[in-house]
């Protein structure tokens, strides 16, 4: 591929120097877990997220484990979500005992709609005391609707916890800081997000006390160091990713300004001749983790991309109700008929922050030549 939609080693290269200077504090220190590279970067997410606890843990997965476990999900209980997301997000919901409900996203933004919680709300209501979460995606990095989704969920005494995964530096409508709205956020740094470590590595954030001493003590056995009050596992994030992820951090506004320059040149050149992705007004904040466009023959597009040495990713083809892991929820083809539209027609274009000007103008000419050929 001419263009990949990820070049880490072109990311990181021009950083090595600063990452072995980490990799050898750390190494002369002799301390890989629970050390003080992990209490920095927490201190550093936490100021930055404006949340008073930030909990680094294994992965952004473990960070909805114990997220959703902390807010009380647990067997009996349903937790409203979307369907267009990666799988981890439901099947975290689903590993406590509770079950998914499906809701369908709003096209404009593909998050999970509002209206569309209300109305399942309204024709439920003899189910809403089992609702023990609303779970909404900031979807390739554009938040969800919180104030819309706060208003639903506030008067009901439902938590909501946000699946921040892709979206951090994102700001909601009302201008806060993704993952810092709702009772508590979750974030992954798996290495391909706009912050991402050099393995696996997550954080749960939360201005909630009580939920940020239960997320610290599961994520390591439910105790220390000699009694365990309750079930928890290993989930924590070692020092080299601390240091490693601490050694990004402040290349982070730079990286997802690129990626912000990078969507702003590809609405501006592709704009009249596919459906791009929308910019949210301010006070919102999009960090363009992916860019998402909407092509009817979509699949035909793809191959003339990678014929023309174009990458792209499909996320996500198939949707989490029609996935055979959530078979037994009993869902159909056409029940929730924005996602499935979406995951027939979307395509993502690379937007990482290594793209060279050069790149960019490579994949608008690509894109541009396969509409063209496929029409
Ligand atoms: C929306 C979403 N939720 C959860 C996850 C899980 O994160 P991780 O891969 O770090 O476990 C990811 C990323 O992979 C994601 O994109």
């Amino acid at each position: 591929m001419r263009v990949r939609m990820a070049d880490l080693a072109a990311l990181h290269g021009p950083l090595l120097p600063e990452l072995q200077a980490a990799f050898q504090r750390v190494i002369q220190r002799g301390r890989y877990v629970l050390g003080p590279e992990l209490e920095a970067l927490e201190e550093a997410l936490a100021l930055r997220l404006g949340a008073a606890h930030a909990v680094g843990v294994a992965s952004g997965t473990d960070a909805l484990l114990l997220a959703l476990g902390a807010a009380g999900v647990g067997p009996g209980g349903l937790v409203i979500t979307t369907p267009y997301t990666f799988v981890s997000t439901a099947q975290a919901v689903t590993r406590l005992g509770a079950t998914p409900v499906f809701v369908d996203v709003d096209p404009a933004t593909l998050n999970l709609s509002p209206p569309a919680v209300r109305a399942w709300l309204d024709a439920h209501s003899e189910l809403t005391p089992r609702v023990q979460a609303i779970l909404p995606v900031h979807l390739f990095g554009r938040a969800a609707d919180l104030p819309a989704l706060e208003a639903l969920a506030g008067p009901l005494g439902i938590p909501v916890i946000e699946d921040a995964a892709q979206a951090l530096g994102a700001m909601d409508p009302a201008g806060r800081a993704a993952g810092s709205v709702g009772k508590l956020g979750c974030f992954s740094f798996f290495p391909t997000k706009n912050l991402g470590a050099l393995g696996e590595a997550g954080l749960v954030a939360t201005s909630d006390h009580e939920a940020a001493e239960r997320v610290r003590r599961r994520r390591s056995h439910g105790g220390a160091p000699h009694r365990f009050d309750e079930i928890g596992g290993n989930h924590r994030l070692d020092e080299l990713q601390a240091a490693a992820l601490l050694t990004f951090l402040p290349h982070l506004e730079r990286w997802n300004a690129r990626r912000r320059a990078v969507a702003a040149r590809y609405a501006e050149a592709l704009g009249r001749s596919l459906t791009v992705p929308a910019e949210p007004a301010a006070p919102a904040v999009h960090v363009w983790h992916q860019y998402v466009v909407r092509v009817p023959g979509r699949d035909a597009v793809v191959a003339a991309l990678a014929a023309a040495g174009v990458g792209t990713a499909l996320y996500y083809p198939v949707p989490l109700h029609l996935q055979p892991c959530f078979q037994e929820l009993g869902y159909r083809a056409g029940e929730l008929p924005e996602t499935e539209r979406a995951a027939a027609e979307t395509l993502a274009l690379p937007i990482h922050p290594a793209l060279s000007d050069e790149d960019v103008e490579l994949v608008i000419a690509a894109v541009l030549a396969a509409l063209e050929a496929t029409a």
